[in-house]
């Protein structure tokens, strides 16, 4: 039998089995949660997220599928990124109010964080997968924060979204990688679903007259022919890793804009 199938004690809470595997359209019990954070980085509270430890989060009702307690970009990380962004935001010319957009909401943890950091924002995300939708849209419904999440696919939901010229759009950028992930290798930004450049450049052109902030996030090692072309798409950009102590498996963004110069 593969030991993936089952849910006895040798089998390991690891990302294949949570992402790819039995437990992907899963929810999860506590016990899971923190199975997956000490199997996989020796830490059973790992899957930190809205600012809280599993036991707390989950003794709140919120629940979470297992390739969303992979994908979700967790506390430590989320919070720097907000950080980033928002002190970016505060440079951008001639803006005073943001939209802050996710255009793949998984948890909404880094719309979360985010928003925790650039105050009077508006929050708004798109989530594809109903499941995942149904159990995100319940448990933002516990935060301080408020995110509209809506679901269907990005690109129609953004092309039918209406925002005033004179707000400045901040964009987090983090579909699924799947294979485009080779922890030998690094990230290939062509290969994510979809890819990178073709998200900034969609978003690019339905935000044509507005400020942009865009916030992608990447690994520590990413493939170089891919970052430039990436970056070959924005007035500016700049790339910063976060050393979280994931041993060589740290995570960053690349910080770009379009239509104006920090
Ligand atoms: C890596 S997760 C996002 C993590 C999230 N930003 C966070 O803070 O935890 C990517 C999510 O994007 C969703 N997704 C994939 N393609 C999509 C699309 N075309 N439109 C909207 N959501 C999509 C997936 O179902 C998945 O939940």
């Amino acid at each position: 039998m593969d030991e993936r199938e089952g849910n006895g004690e040798d089998v390991v809470y690891d990302r294949a089995l949570l992402l790819h595997g039995a437990k992907r359209n899963e929810v999860l019990t506590l016990e899971e949660i923190r199975r997956y954070g000490s199997d996989s980085f020796g830490d059973a509270e790992y899957v930190r997220i809205y600012g809280m430890p599993p036991a707390q989060w989950y003794g709140r009702g919120i629940r979470l599928l297992g390739r969303t307690a992979v994908e979700c970009t967790r506390d430590a990380l989320a919070d720097l990124i907000g950080s980033d962004i928002a002190s970016l935001a505060a440079k951008m010319p001639s803006t005073s109010s943001f939209t802050v957009i996710d255009p793949f909401a998984g948890s909404c943890n880094t719309l979360y964080w985010v928003l925790r950091h650039l105050v009077k924002a508006e929050g708004i995300a798109f989530e594809l997968d109903p499941l995942v939708y149904a159990l995100s849209n319940r448990n933002i419904a516990f935060l301080d924060q408020k995110i509209e999440l809506v679901q269907g696919d990005y690109q129609t939901l953004l092309e039918n979204r209406n925002i005033p010229a004179d707000r400045g759009v901040v964009v987090f950028v983090a579909p699924p990688w799947g294979t485009a992930l080779d922890e030998r290798v690094g990230l290939d930004l062509r290969r994510t679903t979809p890819p990178i450049g073709e998200v900034v450049s969609r978003i690019g052109r339905t935000f044509s007259g507005q400020p942009l902030l865009f916030a992608t996030q990447v690994y520590e090692k990413v493939n170089p022919a891919s970052l430039a072309d990436v970056r070959a798409l924005v007035d500016w950009s700049e790339l910063r890793i976060y050393r979280l102590n994931d041993e060589g498996r740290n995570h960053g963004i690349l910080l770009a804009t379009r239509g104006g110069t920090p």
